[in-house]
């Protein structure tokens, strides 16, 4: 059996037909600026915080971080799909078992979420719990988890101001049903947790790693 997931140089290729699928199947055109630097921003904080730790790959680190979001090749709204499931069905049929994991699990850092709490439809999420409580979540899923938090399309942001950023947008956009006050405070308890867990991890602020003010 082969690695679970691709050497930098494939997972850069995949990266960017996920780019060229994106752009001619879904409304976002050519160029999604913030979907690019996103994605990019992810794999560069992983490798960061990957390298000073004792136990993680930064390798392993990038290529999972720069491949989280595969699934936003397609248009939720327009397929009907969750991103999350997207990039999980595409990944394990090109034999990346760990990259697939990643598409799912960096959307929740805890995996018995309320199913209605989350802000999407009650069928993706309950598919997608269907694959979670088969996956234990190793030190790859937390780091992903954390690093989305920190990149909110071409922007770095601390935890504190992605919780509040999220809380806005879903609560701006009809399609979705937005969050309580109480999904908020999860958000934000859960971000807290992995900074902490990373800064241990790491010996280090990793807000100052990575250039959060
Ligand atoms: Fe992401």
């Amino acid at each position: 059996m082969g690695l679970g997931y691709p050497l930098r140089e494939e997972a850069e290729q995949l990266w960017q037909e996920g780019m060229d699928y994106r752009a001619k199947n879904t409304p976002y055109g050519p160029n999604s600026p913030a979907y690019i630097v996103h994605t990019q921003n992810v794999a560069k904080f992983a490798y960061k915080i990957a390298e000073k730790t004792k136990a993680l790959n930064p390798e392993k680190a990038y290529v999972l971080g720069l491949l989280h979001d595969y699934g936003k090749r397609i248009s939720e709204r327009k397929a009907n799909v969750f991103h999350g499931l997207e990039g999980y069905h595409a990944m394990i049929s090109f034999g990346y078992s760990d990259v697939a994991k990643i598409c799912l699990t960096h959307t929740f850092p805890n995996k018995d979420f309320p199913v209605d709490a989350i802000g999407y439809p009650r069928d993706w999420m309950m598919e997608a719990k269907q694959i979670l409580n088969n996956v234990e979540y190793d030190d790859y899923d937390r780091l992903i988890q954390f690093c989305d938090k920190l990149s909110d399309g071409a922007e770095i942001v601390s935890i504190e101001k992605r919780a509040t950023l999220i809380r806005d947008r879903y609560n701006s956009r009809k399609e979705y049903s937005g969050i309580s006050e109480e999904r908020y405070e999860t958000l934000l308890s859960e971000g807290l947790f992995l900074k902490k867990y990373f800064d241990e991890a790491c010996g280090e602020d990793t807000y100052k790693l990575i250039g959060i003010k």
